[in-house]
């Protein structure tokens, strides 16, 4: 367990009072949650949402962990995101701002975006998706993306998208499992100066064969030359201009599918994580009024997060048109062509609530603050973190250098599976405290318990678990009841187990101190140990390997590999190297180890259990820790040395 937290917390920051006056939510409304939580979310919803029927139950709980929220209801999500804005007036109010990396931006009004998602789901029709079918996204940060995500939402076809940064396998993997049978892709995107390539890993990944996808439909954004496939392979724009942009909504059961998304857990397998309509919009659009504080009239919110991982769903996606907001999307990384464009971006825009990830903030950090004082930040008056624990050293440089020392920050926990926020200091009403998530969104209920399920006391490290079921919550893992049974509400009788260690503070704030499982979070991404060992053990020169995240100052935590190799292997000077890029074209980019150390033994305990503790004591500088459950006490030695070597 990473623990960032440990530094005194005695310094808490008040929101102004001004914002405090303004704010959506206050602090009575923990205690209204609390009085009658399920009372509090049906009101929530009917108030937040447009449901074309309303529902009978608020949630049935008779088969757990199976939860359906809001029974009876039927809504449409993309209606709920698009068409009832326009309706009510603000067809013309700006939904998204894209900004591409070389620098060329557009602009959709709420009416715009509504003609363009209409003209993708005939499109989608005409290619013969329908409700309940599955739809594979793969894209870069483009406007499409979130079109074709609510084309899909509109028809009641779940979306699962891959990230742009997975490489082929983990594309067709993917796509095996939710059984796609169209894939939408672009001939690539602009990261780092460079276009990107996207078209040939789809290629490739349906090159394996035996693949249900039957269309590929490719937006042109960077210009690369690219193959198309006749009969399967058709552009976005020819089959977008052929499509009427009136389409009539069907609605849909509140517990219809709306997305699967893949996330890394203990095992090498990626989980099918399920979202479904009614309860999971619900959550984040009552997470946006109350996390983020958004006033849709005034705001311009900026999730700086990829629509590949679940931040880019609940916050880019689905969130901020949910509430009818101006939104910034960006295409590229902070630093292309310069250190300060995020900032640039926020001038242009005024952005004036602002949401990224930790890692980032200690890039910018390290780059300098007078990247960022060359531009008016005076827009901006919330700032947001989310995807790992925010070191009190970051959070004080973003509270100063980007927030002016006037933004509450809302350090937002949650995960692939809550779909929403779940612990949040709610900026009205609570005071904030650097490096701690603080507390549950009103209607939450959590919890920090030991090893035998009993909460802990006061300070205790423990695990965190959720209590109560919850609108967001996932509703399984796609295809594998038992696995999600097994993964999530099997450690403690009757609650959700989250597999993050956390302990309480003396005024009740919630402090997270990084995953008690096998899985890393690296820049803010989860990564499992085991799905990078076995891409690892599928190089025909790799015995055997283990890998850990080691704590880094950027990152967060680094990829460490150690590997033996196979007999007959020679290591020379390129071994190494050949291994991290064998993972990069396994997995992706992020996934490559930072370091692959190659040595001739794991270190195991008797009964043959891999202890990765030491590997990671080693690779943190740490020393060698207490060896004497390993079968074989020197080979820590070995390894030590050979780490100490670099
Ligand atoms: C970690 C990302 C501490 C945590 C939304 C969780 C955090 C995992 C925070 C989920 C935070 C996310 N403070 N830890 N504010 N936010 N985490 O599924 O370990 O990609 O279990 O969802 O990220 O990662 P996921």
């Amino acid at each position: 367990m990473t623990d960032q937290s440990q530094q005194p917390a005695d310094q808490t920051f008040p929101p102004p009072e001004e914002f405090k006056r303004n704010a959506n939510v206050t602090a009575d409304e923990y205690d209204k949650a609390a009085a009658d939580p399920l009372a509090f979310w049906a009101e929530k919803s009917r108030e937040l949402l447009d449901w074309e029927t309303d529902f009978s139950e608020t949630l049935d709980w008779s088969d757990p962990p199976f939860a359906k929220w809001f029974v009876g209801g039927r809504l449409n999500v993309a209606y709920n995101c698009l068409d009832r804005h326009v309706e009510a007036g603000n067809g013309d109010r700006v939904a998204i701002h894209f900004e591409g990396e070389p620098g060329d931006s557009r602009t959709y009004t709420y009416a715009e975006l509504t003609a363009e998602v209409c003209k993708a789901a005939n499109m989608l029709t005409s290619l013969g998706v329908k409700s309940g079918d599955r739809v594979a996204i793969y894209m870069p940060m483009v406007p499409e993306a979130t079109i074709a995500m609510l084309a899909c939402a509109r028809l009641g076809a779940a979306h699962s998208v891959v990230f742009g940064g997975f490489s082929s396998d983990a594309l067709h993997s993917r796509i095996m499992d939710a059984e796609a049978e169209v894939v939408i892709t672009a001939d690539g995107g602009h990261r780092r100066g460079k276009p990107s390539s996207l078209k040939p890993a789809v290629d490739e990944a349906l090159a394996k064969g035996d693949t249900p996808v039957k269309h590929v439909v490719v937006v042109e954004r960077a210009g690369n030359d690219i193959e198309m496939t006749d009969g399967r392979d058709q552009y976005w724009r020819e089959l977008m201009d052929q499509q009427s942009d009136a389409h009539t909504p069907e609605f849909f059961d509140s517990e219809h599918p709306l997305y699967i998304l893949y996330t890394s857990g203990t095992t090498g397998k990626p989980k099918g994580i399920l979202h479904t309509s009614g309860g999971y919009l619900t959550q984040v659009l009552y997470s946006m009024y109350a996390s983020f504080d958004i006033k849709p009239e005034q705001d311009v919110f900026w999730c700086t997060a990829d629509v590949g991982w679940v931040t880019g769903h609940s916050y880019v996606a689905y969130g901020p048109l949910a509430a009818g907001a101006t939104q910034v999307i960006y295409e590229g990384t902070p630093d292309s062509p310069h250190r300060g464009r995020w900032w640039e971006i926020v001038e242009k825009y005024k952005v004036s609530i602002f949401y990224a990830a930790p890692t980032a903030i200690r890039a910018c950090m390290k780059w300098g603050r007078e990247h960022a004082q060359k531009f008016d930040l005076s827009s901006l008056r919330l700032l947001g973190s989310v995807g790992e624990p925010i070191n009190p050293e970051a959070w004080l440089w973003y509270h100063e250098v980007i927030g002016g020392g006037r933004c509450p920050i809302v350090d937002t926990w949650w995960q692939t599976e809550t779909g929403a926020h779940m612990i949040v200091p709610l900026p009205g009403a609570v005071d904030l405290k650097p490096g701690s998530a603080q507390r549950p969104l009103p209607g939450i209920s959590a919890q920090v318990v030991d090893d035998a399920g009993h909460p802990c006391e006061t300070d205790a490290a423990g695990f965190l678990t959720i209590t109560e079921p919850w609108p967001a919550m996932l509703r399984g893992i796609y295809k594998d009841p038992e696995r999600f049974k097994e993964t999530y509400w099997s450690q403690v009788e009757g609650q959700y187990f989250a597999g993050d260690g956390a302990r309480f503070d003396a005024d009740g704030d919630i402090w997270f101190l990084g995953r008690i499982d096998d899985v890393m979070n690296v820049s803010g991404h989860r990564l499992s140990t085991a799905e990078i060992e076995s891409a690892l053990v599928s190089h025909p020169d790799v015995a055997e390997s283990a890998v850990v995240g080691a704590a880094d100052e950027t990152s967060g935590q680094a990829v460490i590999a150690f590997v033996v190799l196979r007999g007959k292997a020679t290591e020379d000077d390129d071994t190494a190297a050949a291994l991290q890029n064998h993972v990069r074209r396994e997995i992706g980019p992020i996934a490559k180890p930072k370091q692959v150390f190659i040595v001739e033994e794991l270190p195991k305990t008797r009964s043959g259990k891999i202890m990765r503790r030491l590997l990671k004591d080693v690779a943190e500088n740490r020393g060698i820790g207490n060896t004497t459950t390993l079968a074989d006490a020197s080979v820590m030695d070995v390894i030590a040395s050979r780490v100490a070597e670099g």
